[in-house]
């Protein structure tokens, strides 16, 4: 049954309410990307996507079982077959449309630019940036972004993890990052004594780098199943689990 369940499978067997009881959807994942996807100390993945990706397929009534990839080839393994769906704060975007079938979005944070404390730099913008050192993951919209509209002027350095970029940033080899907000916030800004600021307004402009939300990424034949993980957000929504989760992450 686990080779053989397809999103046309499934969905038949959830419309006849059929007598299985598990099926074994894999959902990928790259962390750490805190506070989206995380592991506790002890080694448990955590964070928000996790607790929603879970809270939805309680919800559907399957079994899932998380992934863990690296972010650079996380759309070729969903191809390949690896696993099911990608729920890795991954925004929905033109250029991955063409690639996967997305869900409606589940969360829409901005961008944003961290830089230390101290660091005196206006907003954003290429001449302010000029000579500097940006961080961003590699394979990212925010590495797309920079080096699409920043490249000449600043020097790109991409790194495979987020938990790189804080490394290097601690270490003074860079003089600013650009991530998702959340994910600064809670890194640079809420786990840092003080040492960083976010620098300029947060960014969500232009759409063809910054989309429209996280969404969880399938196979464009499997639209079934994503329909199943639409109804399940739209019903989370609407019984309070949703805010529950989002309440657990995320100040208001
Ligand atoms: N939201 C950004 C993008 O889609 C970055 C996501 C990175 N996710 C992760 N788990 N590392 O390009």
């Amino acid at each position: 049954l686990k080779l053989a369940l397809t999103a046309g499978l499934l969905g038949t067997l959830l419309v006849t309410g059929g007598a299985y009881a598990k099926s074994d959807i894999r959902i990928a994942v790259d962390v750490p990307y805190e506070p989206m996807e995380y592991r506790t100390p002890s080694g448990e993945l955590t964070g928000f996507d996790i607790d929603l990706g879970n809270a939805l397929c309680e919800e559907i009534g399957i079994q899932c079982e998380w992934v863990v990839m690296a972010w650079d080839g996380i759309i070729p393994g969903l191809m390949a077959r690896k696993y099911d769906a990608i729920m890795s704060s991954m925004t929905i975007n033109d250029q991955r449309r063409e690639q996967v079938l997305f869900s409606e979005p589940y969360f829409t944070p901005p961008s944003a630019w961290f830089a230390p404390k101290d660091a005196e730099i206006g907003e954003p913008s290429k001449e302010n940036l000029d000579g500097m050192t940006v961080g961003v993951q590699r394979g990212t919209l925010q590495d797309n972004y920079v080096t699409d509209v920043y490249g000449d002027v600043v020097e790109v350095n991409r790194y495979s993890t987020a938990d790189d970029i804080v490394l290097d940033m601690n270490a003074g080899r860079l003089d600013i990052v650009f991530l998702d907000y959340p994910v600064g916030k809670s890194t640079l800004i809420d786990s840092q004594a003080g040492d960083y600021k976010v620098v300029g307004e947060m960014i969500t402009e232009p759409k063809k780098y910054f989309g429209d939300g996280f969404g969880i990424a399938f196979r464009k034949r499997d639209a079934e199943l994503a329909e199943s993980f639409n109804e399940a957000l739209k019903k989370l929504r609407s019984n309070g689990t949703y805010d529950e989760i989002r309440n657990k992450y995320f100040e208001e």
